[in-house]
């Protein structure tokens, strides 16, 4: 696992924000973290990025314990649910900024600015200032500046918050593909599960902050573990006292049961007897 998070517990004041949250995510995986408004997930990337601390449990990224690391020193880019570019700064001047933190060379920043701005479609943009942007350039200039360091792992908070829906579509493609091109282990969170299911390799769900599964977008869709992640995942149906219904009699002693729309078919009344083991009538 190059990404892991063992046991660990989040409070503020009295609130309870992370509960027993463990997972593992592997090099190179693009990973999102889903669940609903105030499940916890901001909380768990920054307590991933260093700029909060959890009460208990360990982090290690690339087998170290970051625990005690500071957040600069961590290698973890980061890019905020609002773009939060520096507004008086060109974007050539924002991608460059944690170069010129690092103090490295003039030109090598001058490279691998260009380089950033090249890969996320900019090019000839430069000199412009983030008012002069559309908020889809806005979040690929915020994406260029926390690539530009070469961190080891990328965060995004809800990248795609603020954008309309088609651009949203396009970015979604966009950020996909540019990753696994780049080829770096990064997590995203949304509360969107079309997008969930769409951009990641992997998805981890929270709920009230605890992690309710971990799997591909098809296993926690065709598997869901627990009744919440059933109802999550999909457009379900819930049927309950479904035991007194023909073709549920396999779902055994559970009390209700979730039918996914797309697994249904809608017979005219009386053509149906062929299938009358898996059919009822309404
Ligand atoms: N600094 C804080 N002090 C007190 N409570 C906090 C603090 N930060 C977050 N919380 C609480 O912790 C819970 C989890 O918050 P978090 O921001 O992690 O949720 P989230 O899943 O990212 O939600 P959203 O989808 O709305 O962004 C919320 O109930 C929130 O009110
Ligand atoms: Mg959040």
């Amino acid at each position: 696992m190059y990404v892991e998070m063992k046991h660990i517990e989040k409070n503020y004041g009295s609130f309870h924000a992370s509960r027993d949250v463990s997972f593992g995510i592997d090099k190179g995986k693009l990973v999102a973290l889903l669940g609903p408004s105030g499940s916890g997930k901001t909380t768990i990337l920054r307590m991933l990025a260093g700029l909060e601390n959890p009460n208990s449990g360990d982090i290690f990224i690339d087998g170290r314990r970051v625990n005690d690391i500071p957040a600069a020193k961590r290698g973890i880019g980061f890019v905020f649910q609002n773009y939060a570019l520096f507004r008086y700064m060109t974007v050539y001047d924002n991608v460059a900024f944690g170069l010129e933190i690092q103090k490295r060379p003039k030109e090598e920043i001058r490279q691998r600015v260009l380089e950033m701005i090249d890969l996320v479609g900019l090019s000839g943009m430069e000199k412009r200032y983030p008012n002069q942007l559309s908020g889809g350039q806005r979040q690929r200039v915020a994406f260029a500046r926390a690539l530009a360091p070469n961190p080891q792992v990328l965060l995004l908070d809800e990248p795609f918050a603020a954008i309309d829906a088609k651009v949203r579509q396009e970015l979604r493609n966009w950020l996909k593909d540019t990753i696994h091109r780049v080829g770096i282990t990064s997590i995203f969170v949304t509360h969107d599960q079309d997008e969930a299911v769409e951009v990641a390799d992997e998805i981890i769900i929270t709920n009230h902050g605890h992690i309710e599964q971990v799997g591909t977008p098809l296993d926690i869709y065709r598997q869901p573990r627990t009744p919440f992640v059933a109802r999550f995942i999909g457009t379900p149906a819930v049927i309950n006292n479904c035991n007194i219904l023909t073709g549920f009699l396999q779902v055994g002693t559970g009390k209700q049961a979730i039918v996914r729309p797309e697994f249904l078919k809608i017979y005219k009344h009386g053509t149906m007897k062929q299938y009358i083991s898996a059919a009822e009538e309404g």
